[in-house]
């Protein structure tokens, strides 16, 4: 893999990698001058804080924040149940990722000179107590609770993919760049959180609690 030929044609890929890379960032700066040029035509644009939808924003802010928060106390009750060592350990990962994602919405608040405001979410409400009735619905120290528990856990991640998703567009948007920056960085760790749920479904849970099921 390391012979010379190998090591021209992969400069040759992280040039040609860099090269789109400079044009992207370019028309981002031509599209964010076009945006900034949209406000004075009176079209929604950067710095638009008086708008319906920066209101909208903002609500769905007080959202997320109130899911988080609610989180930061049910993920442990999700790792207590858990009987995989790796689900344990992911599940008391994520409690300290999501302290961090309540810490980083106060930072959103505060960088758009709002005070930080929870407002209950039903929909996060709604996946959380379905993941405790799975916890009652299923035996303890069985591999099938921890696939409930894996699913139930995965339908939290996709709301907040999904909601951090589309903030951070609107985020861009509307022109608060340093907001965006730090819902993206979020919406990267709630993805990865996602993935390694996937893999230890894959790797082994999963087929533990099929053979639970071969042994009724
Ligand atoms: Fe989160
Ligand atoms: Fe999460």
């Amino acid at each position: 893999m390391n012979n010379p030929e190998c090591i021209i044609i992969q400069t040759f890929i992280t040039n040609i990698k860099k090269l789109i890379m400079a044009k992207t960032s370019n028309t981002k700066k031509t599209t964010s001058k076009k945006s900034a040029n949209s406000k004075s035509n009176g079209r929604m644009g950067a710095g638009a804080n008086d708008s319906m939808l920066q209101d909208f924003f903002v609500d769905e802010l007080k959202d997320i924040y109130w899911a988080e928060k609610h989180l930061v106390k049910t993920l442990p009750k999700m790792m207590k149940a858990a009987t995989s060592p790796e689900l344990k350990a992911a599940f008391q990962d994520h409690v300290e990722v999501t302290k961090t994602h309540v810490t980083r919405l106060e930072q959103v608040f505060e960088a758009m000179g709002k005070k930080a405001q929870a407002k209950k979410c039903e929909a996060m409400e709604g996946i959380t107590k379905e993941g405790e009735s799975i916890i009652e619905d299923t035996e303890d120290g069985t591999a099938t609770r921890d696939v409930g528990l894996i699913l139930a856990a995965q339908k939290v991640e996709h709301y907040e993919i999904s909601t951090y998703g589309g903030l951070h567009q609107l985020a861009i948007t509307l022109g608060h760049d340093a907001v965006a920056d730090l819902l993206e960085q979020t919406l990267a760790e709630e993805k990865e959180a996602d993935s390694l749920l996937t893999e230890i479904a894959e790797n082994n849970v999963n087929y533990e609690a099929a053979g639970e099921e071969e042994q009724k």
